[in-house]
């Protein structure tokens, strides 16, 4: 008898979601957006592949620049190529400025942070906040800068030393954690004036933390689409639950800041965010707990991301050993011996510049930028899009763009000097990493004069190899931002060992 029942109650689910599902597909062959066939329950999850930014391209060859797909219960709108992204991004970017309600976005910073929220007026201020505290330390005033520029020189110069004991007796080793620490303490300075150290357990776990955010919740997290994974036991669910301590670990950084603040002096950014949001949170409709949601937006963004930068150039200087000898020669020129390059050198390294432009569009390691909402209707290439639809912007599809780039698919720095060897800026400003429009990066400046500081620093005290018979390769790993798989160098020192001032 019981077994009948079970068996009439799954026939009557079957039939619930079949219905359900039926909904689904008339309400898709109604759609205006041309794309892929989306299948029940998963939509196009199935179809994205471990690199889903390839596959966007591809889909955009078929459908055109602006398509559509399904992914779970979402509808999500796809747009490729320069021409459709700029458009989107810079000539509608109200319409495209939003953020979609995801569950991992309400996860972060319990939702007081600034980079994933929606677009509305207390963003615009939140936004103003985080962008103004970022100037204040690194750009404002020549003084500033200078300590800004030597925080990251003294960083860079400590990195060199833990690669060159990592590096003893001829031994290989993986930077990426050594980067990952590197770039952690430029942005743990500005934010708490406190570095830590390379072995520290507490700070590289911390950091593993932070990094497995960054790999679930690129765009096509299938927990953001399909929401009710979270219902079961899932290695994204106890993800969710272990992002908690990057949260707590900042709460204790600003509870400590709260308890010593002193109005008269601003330590770092934290002070500064505090003494703004404490004092005067609701004139700007926020709340003090937004201080909290500010901090973590500027260490998670700013952690990751240069570092990832940083393992990608490494390795690609082991792969060019010509061209790693070329850059070391052109800095020694410029620079000499006898001290450490500096941002003021930039202007005379255009082919160190080249290099990192060549590198941001090459790997363009961050694939697709943090999902976009539209907050209205709006009309591209002809096709309309309606209001909270969930974008996705390709920007590896900009940089592979054929009819921008010629042989995108090869790596060559010089395609951006002109013919007296000066860096092309307009070439330049089309390689899209930091996307554009109301949503950019607001650490575009840091990022560059932080990559371009590290560089050439490692650069001019050492000199760097991969194994014998172990060619790198340039497969990675899928995530908010692209990382090379496990690969391993050695570096040996170049002449005398320099300390930063
Ligand atoms: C090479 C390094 C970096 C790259 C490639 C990068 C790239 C990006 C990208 C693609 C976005 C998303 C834009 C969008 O959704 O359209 C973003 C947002 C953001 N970035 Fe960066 N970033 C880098 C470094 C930094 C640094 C050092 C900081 C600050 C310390 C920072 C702070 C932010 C913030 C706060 C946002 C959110 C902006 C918003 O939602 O309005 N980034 N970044």
């Amino acid at each position: 008898e019981w077994s009948g029942h079970i068996q009439a109650a799954l026939v009557a689910f079957f039939v619930f979601l079949f219905c359900l599902e039926a909904r689904l597909w008339a309400k898709n062959l109604k759609r205006r957006l041309p794309g892929p066939f989306a299948w029940p329950v998963v939509g196009n999850a199935m179809q994205l592949g471990q690199m889903p930014h390839i596959t966007f391209s591809k889909l955009a060859k078929k459908y055109g620049n602006v398509y559509q797909i399904r992914l779970g219960c979402s509808d999500i709108v796809v747009l490729n190529g320069d021409r459709v992204i700029r458009q989107a991004l810079i000539q509608h970017s109200t319409e495209f400025a939003g953020r979609p309600n995801f569950v991992s976005f309400q996860t972060v910073s319990g939702g007081k942070g600034m980079t994933f929220s929606s677009y509305s007026k207390r963003w615009k201020m939140h936004r103003k906040i985080a962008q103004s505290t970022i100037r204040a330390f690194s750009s404002a005033n020549s003084q500033t800068k200078e300590n800004f520029e030597q925080q990251i020189a003294a960083e860079a110069t400590e990195l060199v030393e833990v690669f060159l004991k990592l590096s003893a007796r001829g031994q290989h080793f993986n930077p990426e954690h050594e980067l990952t620490v590197a770039a952690a303490n430029v942005i743990c300075a500005l934010c708490f004036g406190k570095r830590y150290g390379h072995d520290d357990a507490e700070f590289r776990e911390l950091l593993h933390r932070v990094n497995m955010f960054g790999q679930t919740v690129g765009a096509g997290s299938l927990v953001d689409v399909m929401p009710w994974l979270q219902s079961f036991p899932n290695p994204v669910r106890s993800m969710f639950k272990s992002f908690k301590t990057p949260q707590q670990f900042v709460q204790l950084k600003l509870k400590e800041h709260r308890e010593t603040f002193d109005p008269k002096v601003t330590r770092d950014m934290s002070d500064a965010i505090i003494s703004v949001l404490d004092r005067s949170a609701s004139e700007y409709g926020l709340t003090k707990d937004n201080a909290e949601g500010t901090v973590s937006d500027l260490i998670g963004a700013g952690l990751d991301t240069v570092s990832t930068a940083l393992h990608w150039m490494l390795l690609l200087l082991v792969k060019h050993p010509q061209l790693q000898h070329k850059l070391q020669q052109l800095i020694d020129q410029v620079v000499g011996r006898n001290r450490l390059p500096s941002v003021g050198d930039r202007s005379s390294l255009a082919y160190l510049d080249a290099f990192i432009y060549e590198t941001m569009r090459f790997t363009s390691f961050v694939p697709v930028t943090i999902p976009h909402s539209t907050t209205s209707d709006v009309t591209i290439e002809g096709l309309r899009i309606p209001k909270d639809t969930v974008v996705f912007i390709n920007q590896w599809s900009v940089n592979h763009d054929s009819l921008m780039w010629t042989d995108p698919h090869v790596f060559d720095p010089s395609r951006f000097l002109d013919e007296q060897g000066s860096l092309n800026r307009d070439l330049a400003s089309n390689v899209m990493i930091f996307s554009a429009g109301k949503r950019r990066c607001i650490g575009t400046q840091i990022a560059k004069a932080e990559i371009f500081l590290f560089l050439a620093i490692l650069l001019h005290q050492c000199s760097f190899e991969r194994s014998a018979g172990e060619e790198p390769s340039l497969d990675c790993s899928y995530g908010l931002t692209l990382k090379p798989l496990d690969y391993r160098i050695t570096a040996k020192l170049r002449g005398k060992l320099l300390k930063s001032p």
